[in-house]
């Protein structure tokens, strides 16, 4: 049985179908999550939804209702790095469309075992994938330069060398084992929040979390899978939650919807060159004020769609996507 979670609120999905219209043909939702972008396209026309999760999670509690739409839905577990892997597993070595809605679901952060959230004390795990290196691991076994590296690059947090140093001194007293003691450490080197103001563990929790699932790496990979799955006029279209995520969207779009020439800070100057991408729009969507009302997660929500040309794909490298490059644990 699945465990008990609140249900999942779709974000932005409104405004992906309206992108993308008409939906037709193969989509893979890379994100499956509580499945409400796979039943979305499913009920916007899609012919078939290869629904991908790393979390075991997802498939268990789409028992309750994927019955219904019998081998229109393909359940496919994995990562999304390796979608068109898995897309050609499943019998459809292309695709008329990709979507990919980032991070963690409702339900892997209400969960308090599941270790994500700083407001439930919970075992520090968070994993979504449920297998690997753990957040105990990391923040018991790092090096003080290591952590601090992943709360500043990870999580924008300014205070990373603080927070690094306490970390050190309080695992050296005892393993850190719960993210209510993660979350007391980091409280204590940080001014108490002022109204309004988000929870001083909040952008450390975030850095933690996406270095234990290797979040920007699996970005990076999934993006260029996508291009080498999508059919052309495929449609790929990415939710981001934070202005990190949507930075390696975003440039991976640009580079890839690029004629070549210029050169940037970021790039050098290419030869020309037909782009692989077409942006449709050519700027990110952001949620109406009615749907952040009904859901505040929608608050940062960002949409980019780009539609898939005849080019054929191409490497992008980690300088293009602008990931910061930072050691691991193994
Ligand atoms: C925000 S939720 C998606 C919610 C979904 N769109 C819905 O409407 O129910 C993100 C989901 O993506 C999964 N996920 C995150 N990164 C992943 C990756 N690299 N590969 C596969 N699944 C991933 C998480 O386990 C989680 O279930």
């Amino acid at each position: 049985m699945a465990p008990e979670a609140a249900p999942h609120i779709r974000v932005l999905l409104g405004a992906i179908l309206r992108a993308v219209a008409p939906v037709s043909g193969t989509w893979l939702d890379g994100t499956f999550g509580a499945g409400g972008y796979a039943r979305g396209l499913l009920e916007a026309g899609a012919d078939k939804v290869i629904a991908v999760d790393r979390d075991p999670l997802a498939f268990e509690m789409a028992g309750a209702w994927s019955a219904i739409w019998g081998d229109r839905l393909v359940m496919a577990p994995g990562t999304f790095s390796s979608l068109d892997e898995l897309a050609a597993a499943a019998g459809f070595p292309s695709l008329d469309g990709v979507v990919l809605d980032l991070g963690v679901s409702s339900m892997q952060l209400d969960q308090a075992e599941r270790g994500f959230s700083f407001l439930r004390d919970g075992p520090l795990d968070m994993r979504m994938g449920q297998a690997g290196l753990s957040a105990e691991d990391l923040v018991n076994e790092a090096s003080e330069a290591l952590l601090a590296d992943i709360l500043y690059h990870y999580g924008e947090e300014r205070a990373a060398r603080r927070i690094a140093k306490a970390i050190v001194a309080a695992r050296a007293e005892a393993r850190i084992s719960r993210t209510g003691q993660l979350a007391g450490i980091i409280e204590k080197c940080l001014p108490r929040a002022k109204p309004g103001q988000s929870h001083p563990a909040t952008r450390s929790f975030q850095a933690i979390r996406i270095a234990v699932n290797d979040e920007f790496g699996q970005l990076a990979e999934g993006l260029q899978a996508a291009e080498r799955a999508l059919k052309p006029g495929g449609a790929l279209a990415v939710v981001t939650f934070h202005s990190l995520e949507d930075r390696i969207v975003k440039r991976f779009l640009q580079d890839r919807a690029s004629t070549g020439g210029g050169g940037s800070r970021y790039q050098p100057e290419q030869a020309a060159r037909a782009p692989a991408f077409t942006l449709t729009p050519r700027r990110a969507i952001a949620p109406e004020a009615e749907e952040i009302a009904q859901n505040p997660r929608a608050r940062s929500a960002k949409l980019r769609v780009a539609r898939r040309t005849e080019t054929p794909a191409e490497p992008v490298s980690r300088d293009v996507l602008g990931l910061p490059d930072i050691g691991g644990l193994t």
